[in-house]
Order: C-alpha cells, then structure tokens, then sequence
C-alpha cells in the first residue's frame, strides 16, 4: 500500500483521542479529550454518558487533529481505529466514524485491539525491540503479560484473576478520597512517602504462575484505611500510598521477569496506564541493571492515547497481518 498519513481514533473509554501519523509512525498531531473530570462525582465511568460524549466530541477532535497536522485530508490513506476491547456504546462512536470516513475517503480501514496499541505504542522508535519480547500491560482494564515471538504472533501468558493493577488503585484511592482515576494521584502523594512502611500481600508470590491477582491487596488496603481512617496524617497518606504503588510495582514486575526467564529473553515492553507510575519507572532500572533492555512509553503513551493505534496499524502493515 502506497502510504502517506494516517488518522487514528481510540474511543474505548473515556477519552475520545485523534491522531495523525506518517508510515514511519511520527506523530504529526496527537489529540486527547478526557472525560475525566466529569466523573470524579461518580467516582468512576459512566458508560451512557461516556458514549455521548465520544459522540459530541469526536468530529471536532477530528477536524482539529487533521489541521494540526498541517496536511490535506486527501493525503490521508488509511484510517485505524479500536475495535475492541472496551465500552460497547464508546467504541462503537469511533468505529462507526472510522467506517464513514474510509468509505467517504475510499480508504481502507485497520480495526485494531486496544491491548494491541499498548503493546506497540513505541512501534517505530529507535529503542523499541524488533526481536522477540515480553510484554506486560497494565492498565485500569487490564494486568496481562504477553510473549510476541519473532514470526511476531502474540500469544497471552497470564493475566489479572480479578482487578487489573490500576483498577486496584483507583478503588483504593476512592476510599482515600481520591478523585478518579486515583491512580495518578496516588502517584503524586506517593513522591513524599515511605515506601516500606505498610505491609501489602502479593497474591501468587511462590508460584510459578504468571497470573495477578489484585483483590487481596484492595481487601488489605481496605482494612488499614477504614482501622486508621481518623488516625491518618497527611505523612501516613504518603507512607501508605508510596507502600501501595510499590508492592504493585514490585508484583507486575517480578511476575514480567519471570515471564522473560521462562521464555529465553531479557527483552521486555512494559505499557498502560500504569506504566506511567514513577514507582514503577524507577524499579524498571534494577531490571536494566541485569541486563534486560526494556522500553516503556514517555508516560503521555503510557495511558490512552490514539497515536498507539496508529503505531499497532502500522506494524500490521509492515508485517503484512491486514
Ligand atoms: O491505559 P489506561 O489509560 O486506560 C485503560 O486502558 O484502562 O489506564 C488507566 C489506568 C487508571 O487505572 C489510572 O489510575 C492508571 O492507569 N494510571 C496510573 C498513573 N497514571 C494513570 N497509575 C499509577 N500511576 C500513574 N502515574
Ligand atoms: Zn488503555
């Protein structure tokens, strides 16, 4: 196929995102609207309105995107969009727009998977590994680790019982008073904490399991909050919040190094939403201290984002899989 530029829609969830992209996966335009600040009075998604919204937005996200990017419509030649997994009614917007633009444009159009655009959200840089690799994703939906080997089929390895890992922390956040999604906050608190003050469990520690199960620790937490809820201090929030991220941290990579010893590599990609936690950033580089080569997205890659889908859509195409 005769590439020029790509526009990408991710709507999965509460962000309505837009991207353009040349074939060699530059971002030339890469737009977000977040739904975020609508949701902290309901303390999570609401799917109904989600979905309007992505319905409000999303031909304006559009037409801003493509102006940004300085290009004509008609040098547009592919259009890639999420399919699945995600909200039903947010997904369809993106992909009921996507369908009307390939067919107005007459251009094809690549449906890709969401995880599938976290795991290739670097496809194209420098440092992203072109051999086999690990890969673990850990976001507000998913904890999943997964082996690309090198004819570049993905096959999944292990994923979250329960709660993914940023599922985990929004809810534990919630119940700090948190605005959703907590995660993030619970990063900022976490910077003046103790980070080995409270004492969380790993679920599958002894196991040679490469599941996760993030239940457990959300009970745990639940428990110290609601026994010292008039009790905590502003330092015991941080101690406590810096102890949280860091037995998460500790529990997704510990389970990913795994994975890489059972499968003969040291080459792993770590994205999601959580990937852009500093706790997690930071123990990244024990993992580089031994010799594995890891890449993580800049953390505005690591949480949703349209520019991954067209990267995942761009890798199709180099590998033929469309
Ligand atoms: O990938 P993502 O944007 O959406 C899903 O596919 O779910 O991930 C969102 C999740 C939320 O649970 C959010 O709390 C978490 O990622 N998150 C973080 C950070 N930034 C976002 N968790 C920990 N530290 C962060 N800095
Ligand atoms: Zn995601």
């Amino acid at each position: 196929m005769n590439l020029k530029y790509i526009l990408a829609i991710e709507s999965s969830c509460d962000d309505c995102a837009v991207a353009i992209l040349d074939t060699r996966g530059k971002i030339l335009s890469d737009q977000i609207y977040s739904q975020i600040e609508l949701y902290s009075q309901f303390g999570g998604i609401v799917p109904e309105i989600a979905s309007r919204l992505h319905l409000e937005k999303i031909a304006f996200l559009i037409k801003k995107t493509i102006n940004d990017s300085n290009i004509k419509l008609s040098e547009i030649n592919l259009v890639a969009v999420t399919d699945q997994p995600g909200l039903i009614g947010s997904l369809l917007i993106g992909v009921q727009f996507a369908k009307g633009f390939s067919q107005g444009l007459q251009i094809p159009l690549i449906k890709i998977n969401h995880i599938e655009g976290h795991l290739f959200a670097g496809y194209g840089e420098l440092d992203f590994p072109t051999t086999a690799f690990i890969g673990l994703i850990a976001s507000g939906g998913h904890s999943s680790i997964y082996y690309c080997n090198s004819n570049d089929e993905i096959e999944l390895l292990g994923q979250t019982r329960d709660d993914a890992a940023g599922e985990a922390l929004d809810k534990i956040g919630r119940l700090l008073g948190f605005n959703y999604p907590a995660g993030i906050e619970i990063d900022r608190c976490a910077q003046f904490g103790n980070p080995y003050r409270f004492h969380f469990p790993i679920a599958f520690k002894s196991e040679d399991s490469l599941e996760f199960s993030f239940s457990g620790l959300k009970t745990a937490a639940k428990d110290m909050i609601e026994q010292n809820r008039t009790r905590f201090n502003n330092q015991d929030i941080a101690d406590f919040c810096a102890s949280l991220q860091f037995i998460i941290s500790k529990t997704l990579l510990t389970k990913a190094k795994l994975a890489c010893e059972k499968y003969n590599t040291k080459t792993l990609v770590i994205g999601g939403g959580v990937a852009a936690n500093s706790r997690l950033r930071l123990d990244v580089k024990q993992l580089t201290e031994m010799g594995f080569s890891v890449y993580i997205p800049p953390k505005l890659q690591c949480t949703d984002n349209a520019s991954m889908i067209g990267r995942a859509a761009i890798r199709r195409l180099d590998k033929s899989k469309i």
